[in-house]
């Protein structure tokens, strides 16, 4: 297959990122900076107290920050915390839940249909938004709101829609204080940025490099259980979203368990998969095994592996490096893939449809 650009034309890497997908993508470090040190600041958060579980509602590029909230607090919050991509929010939510309702247009019916029933349910509500319905109906109904600037695609504020949930649980009291950590990831990413960005030529550029090799493929991407397992599933959504392919994920040791298994036929697709493995020097030791066993297993019957390790000493720093890794991935395999990685026509599409319906 021919690949539609050269990676290392920067001048045409530009060319089709018609909504600036990458200036997006540089931006991550100063959005983590932002929410950081302002967006939450002067939100009023009196009145949330005794809380016993925490939901986070929202889809798509609004809704991984609560998976990686999820994978990051654990071991750092003693609260359960759900994530929830639904109209519906699990039985168990009341007056001691805290349900950040996050939505980066705030027009997402699903999740507005989930902030009435956690109004409906005495719950208290925290409303993460650019603005839309959502943010009327929360500051309408008195609950705080964090609005964080708009004008980008949802999945490209992802510092603005995760950061402020940390910083929200620290004030409650719920969560110690995460800013030097975020400071540090800060500076990590602007590192990343340079390392990965459009000027960083191929055989420099991991990204530009992984990029090619899925180029044709089919992604599979895995991620480590309680760590990596929630940027894994990042890359799968901004693989389909920014590069419109078809992408899977997956986490160990789980898939050691059937995954591997079900990798002999058909052969022709096999051939065709492409797996990226995301690694962590704190993953366990036993699963650091599992992986050098697994790749065994399966060589020769794929394409083949392409393996991506954490930068970072924390360990949010380390996550979202992770994270702005498949990022730029995603971003170049719409070029070579010939295609605006900004536009999401069928989501927008949808959308309409079930206005009308
Ligand atoms: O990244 C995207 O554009 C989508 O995944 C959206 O995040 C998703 O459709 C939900 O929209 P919103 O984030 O505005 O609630």
């Amino acid at each position: 297959m021919s690949q539609c650009i050269d990676l290392n034309r920067e001048d045409e890497l530009h060319r089709l990122d018609t909504t600036g997908m990458f200036a997006a993508l540089e931006s991550l470090s100063g959005q983590c900076a932002e929410a950081n040190r302002e967006l939450v600041e002067k939100v009023p958060l009196s009145g949330i107290e005794a809380i016993s579980n925490i939901v986070v509602t929202g889809l798509g590029g609004s809704a991984i920050g609560g998976d990686l909230l999820r994978v990051y607090a654990a071991g750092r919050i003693a609260t359960p915390i759900v994530v929830n991509r639904d109209y519906l929010l699990p039985e168990f939510v009341g007056p001691d839940t805290l349900v950040f309702a996050v939505s980066y247009s705030g027009n997402t019916e699903e999740t507005l249909s989930a902030y009435a029933e956690a109004l409906g349910k005495g719950a208290s509500i925290v409303a993460i938004t650019s603005g839309g319905k959502l943010g009327e109906a929360a500051r309408q109904d008195g609950f705080p709101v964090v609005t964080v600037p708009g004008g980008f695609a949802p999945r490209a504020a992802n510092g603005y829609l995760f950061v402020p949930m940390l910083k929200v649980l620290h004030k409650l009291g719920l969560l110690s204080d995460m800013t030097e950590e975020i400071d540090e990831t800060v500076v990590v990413l602007k590192d990343m940025c340079n390392k990965l960005g459009p000027a960083a030529v191929e055989a420099a550029n991991p990204a530009k490099q992984i990029a090619s090799r899925l180029y044709g493929k089919i992604p599979v991407i895995w991620g480590v259980a309680g760590t990596s397992e929630v940027v894994a599933q990042r890359w799968k959504g901004q693989i389909n979203e920014n590069a419109k392919s078809p992408a899977y994920w997956n986490v160990l040791p789980e898939l050691n368990h059937n995954e591997i298994v079900g990798l002999q036929f058909p052969e022709e697709i096999l051939k065709k998969i492409h797996v990226v493995i995301l690694r962590d020097e704190k993953d366990h030791p036993r699963v650091q095994k599992r992986i050098e066993i697994t790749k065994e297993v399966l060589q020769g019957k794929i394409d083949g592996f392409s393996e991506v390790r954490s930068s970072g000493n924390g360990a949010l720093a380390r996550l979202y490096s992770l994270l702005c890794t498949g990022d730029y991935v995603s971003v170049y395999l719409a070029a070579l893939n010939g295609v605006d990685p900004g536009p999401v026509k069928a989501i927008d599409f949808l959308k309409n449809e079930l206005q009308n319906r």
